[in-house]
């Protein structure tokens, strides 16, 4: 675990940010609310732990980072404004996000609503797509790194930061951050891709449904591997109310090998979605009839036909999708979201 660096006492500046409190102490430094004299806004000063600044190679890769996360410039993603050096520790300054995090409201909550972890899912989905398409990986999706705004409306954090701290992996000093969420490529240390964040962000949603991350282990290790070694319990053994396709859906995104796993987080975030609004029922049916996949993809406009194993019935009670990525040309239909899915419960 990081050694603790707990300020002793909040610095009045940190570049030529006038520090108005420190807001709350992370894994890997302090965060300090700030403001920003020359534009004249408030901003969120994150100041990493002297462990995360001396190492050269931490500092280029932070550098690099916070340039490719900057050019991002995604509506869900926490934006970076600037980065420097402060008495020999890195610091980033990024937008003030006043809300709390995700944490607070599965804290506060015990676990969210299917309605609201859907839509925070389907927003971190959007700013996942967009990253793993220019090749960047988050590497920390964690409820803490989602924060909301004054109007609930939740941002990703921290792009980047995780992959600065590696190098420091590297060295063998430390292991990254929490292991809770950690996808099991990461906890192995292989090389891993977007499907990795994926992974995380289906524990995410896994505990902000349940009120508990899948698993729960003595240490860093042993829950490394629970996420290597052991399946995850089914949703539904935790939340029987949920139905029989978010078992599905959850043993997909959860799947301990990425090619098993949802290729993109639009398309996890599309199905639980769809459960949510109880389209999902309408999904199944139009499989069942012959039609096959009938929604567009999440992202793209779909020219594809269907192939003919799409249409076949679906006895797992998973959705056809969250089994096969199937394209379609038909419409996506309109239908009642809160009676289709009070049909839905019943049946199952
Ligand atoms: N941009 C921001 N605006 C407002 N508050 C923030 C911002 N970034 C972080 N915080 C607050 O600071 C706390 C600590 O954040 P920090 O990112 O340092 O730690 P963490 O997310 O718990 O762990 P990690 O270091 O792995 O990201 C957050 O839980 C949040 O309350
Ligand atoms: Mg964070």
């Amino acid at each position: 675990m990081p050694v603790s660096s707990t300020v002793h006492e909040v610095p009045r500046y940190i570049g030529r940010y006038e520090i108005e409190r420190h807001e709350a102490e992370g894994g890997m430094g302090d965060v300090f609310v700030a403001r920003d004299p020359r534009v004249k806004r408030r901003v969120a000063v994150k100041l990493l732990k002297k462990l995360y600044s001396t190492d050269p190679a931490v500092r280029r890769r932070f550098e690099a980072e916070a340039e490719a996360v900057a050019a991002l410039e995604h509506e869900a993603i926490v934006p970076v404004y600037d980065f420097g050096e402060h008495e020999g520790m890195l610091y980033i300054v990024m937008r003030y996000v006043s809300g709390g995090t995700m944490r607070d409201r599965i804290k506060a909550q015990g676990r969210m609503s299917l309605r609201d972890v859907a839509a925070v899912t389907d927003r971190v989905a959007e700013a996942l797509l967009a990253a793993h398409e220019r090749g960047l990986i988050h590497r920390d999706i964690k409820p803490a790194n989602i924060l909301y705004d004054d109007r609930e409306i939740p941002y990703l954090s921290d792009f980047g930061v995780a992959k600065a701290s590696e190098a420091i992996d590297e060295t063998g000093t430390m292991m990254l951050g929490t292991p809770q969420y950690l996808s099991p490529e990461q906890a192995q240390g292989h090389d891993i891709d977007g499907r990795s964040d994926v992974y995380s962000l289906g524990v995410v949603a896994y505990h902000a449904l349940t009120g508990a991350p899948p698993f729960e282990a003595r240490n860093a290790m042993a829950m490394a591997m629970a996420h290597v070694m052991t399946p995850a319990p089914k949703i539904r053994e935790r939340v029987p109310e949920l139905p029989k396709v978010a078992d599905g859906v959850f043993d997909r995104v959860l799947a301990k090998d990425p090619a098993d796993r949802y290729p993109t987080a639009t398309r996890f975030a599309r199905d639980l979605k769809d459960i949510a609004s109880g389209r999902w029922y309408l999904v199944k049916l139009s499989s069942k009839l012959g039609l096959g996949d009938t929604r567009p993809p999440p992202s793209a406009p779909r020219r594809v036909p269907p192939p003919k194993a799409a249409a076949g019935p679906d006895d797992s009670g998973t959705l056809p999708y969250a089994q096969r990525d199937t394209e379609s040309t038909l419409q996506e239909p309109v239908i009642r979201p809160g009676r289709a899915r009070r049909a839905k419960v019943e049946e199952d």
